[in-house]
């Protein structure tokens, strides 16, 4: 385990940081042996998988997030380093690093987490294709969830969202423990993506849109609903090629990481973002409209990306998907037995004999 420093041994001790937590320097400014509060002050906010591609940068962006006041980073492997890594950032908050051992340290009492724990897509591979592996990881960590953060949000970035976040669901459910306000998939990235790329073509500046993208995050299973986007004018070509681009451009990064993994960065930025709304919802701010995979009766699935208004209970209410063109409805109509396939293979994953 790792240690700093004698001083450092000694605030684990102040802080009453349970054991198997590796709190780096940054954990001294919550030594006051009060426990971080989850209010206006700061959330306790744990990442699962922390010390990989999507993990650290997302966690150094946590990191700096206002509403974060305990940032614990769980991980099989590395995560004490990430911490002491991210602890010299000057922050009030604290920041801790958890070993394969520690989930329960690691989560014990958090108000949210967020879990980029698996393996990401090499060329070639769907989302889907990652499912036999994955699985397990997102079960044992709904698990944990359950036994040591039962109230905690949870923002599932792990592929293939269209089932992982069933896998959570249907495990917090056997935990007596499910409230479909708190479970979300993260399919901010396709929102992220959307923005950028509809901006360019209309040539108005990407950070000033957000785009609707409904559905689920896989393939054709995303659907961005540009004609819901007002002002934007296109023609028919540019719908099907942007709409195209939009579902597939997780393809171009795995195919230009060429075996490296896939998006790591972009992900990081639309993890923090969700996060943080979600967060700033959950203090008080109001009018926090974010799309996000959540269990809802809007579509014709069980589950379903759309935009929802966030609040302090999670996902306080599911908007309708909206009006549709022609275009848009005959791609819902396809892909809502792939999505609604995908949906019951991570029910079925978790209730299998
Ligand atoms: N939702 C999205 O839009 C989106 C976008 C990109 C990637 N992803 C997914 O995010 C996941 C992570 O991608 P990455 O590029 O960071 O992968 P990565 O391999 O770089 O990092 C994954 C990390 O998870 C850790 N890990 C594995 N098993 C664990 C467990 N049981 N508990 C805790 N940590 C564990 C690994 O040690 C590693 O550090 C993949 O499933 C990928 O497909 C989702």
């Amino acid at each position: 385990m790792f240690r700093s420093s004698v001083a450092l041994t000694a605030a684990v001790r102040a802080t009453g940081v349970a054991s198997g937590a590796v709190p780096a320097a940054g954990v001294a400014s919550i030594s006051s042996g009060k426990r971080a509060a989850s209010t206006a002050s700061g959330f306790k906010v744990a990442v699962a998988g922390a010390s990989g591609g999507i993990g650290q940068p997302l966690s150094l962006l946590l990191r700096n997030s206002q509403y974060v006041s305990d940032l614990r980073l769980y991980d099989i492997v590395g995560a004490p380093g990430v911490a002491a890594d991210l602890s010299h950032i000057p922050s009030k908050a604290g920041v801790s690093g958890y070993g394969k051992d520690d989930v329960e340290a690691a989560f014990a009492d958090v108000d949210c987490v967020v879990v980029p724990a698996g393996v990401p897509r090499k060329p070639g591979m769907t989302r889907d294709d990652l499912f036999n592996t994955n699985a397990s990881i997102v079960q044992s960590l709904a698990e944990a969830i359950a036994s040591a953060a039962p109230n905690a949000f949870v923002c599932i970035i792990s592929n293939p969202v269209n089932s992982t976040v069933p896998i959570v669901a249907e495990t917090l459910k056997k935990a007596g423990v499910y409230d479909p306000k708190k479970v979300f998939g993260v399919t901010t990235l396709d929102v992220i993506r959307a923005n950028q790329f509809v901006g360019h073509n209309q040539n108005i500046d990407p950070k000033e849109l957000d785009v609707t993208v409904v559905g689920g995050h896989a393939g054709t299973t995303i659907l961005p609903l540009l004609s819901q986007i007002e002002g934007a004018k296109f023609t028919d070509d540019d719908i099907a090629a942007l709409t195209h681009r939009i579902q597939f451009g997780g393809d171009e990064v795995v195919q230009a990481k060429d075996g490296a993994g896939s998006a790591t960065l972009s992900m990081a930025v639309a993890g923090a973002r969700f996060t943080d709304r979600l967060l700033a919802a959950a203090s008080g701010v109001s009018g926090i409209r974010e799309c996000t995979f959540v269990e809802s009766n809007v579509a014709d699935t069980p589950f379903f990306s759309s935009r929802v208004q966030l609040g302090p209970s999670g996902a306080e209410v599911v908007e309708p998907i909206g009006p549709m063109t022609a275009f848009e409805q005959a791609n819902y109509d396809e892909m809502i037995g792939t999505l609604g396939d995908q949906i019951q293979k991570g029910v079925d994953f978790v209730n299998r004999a």
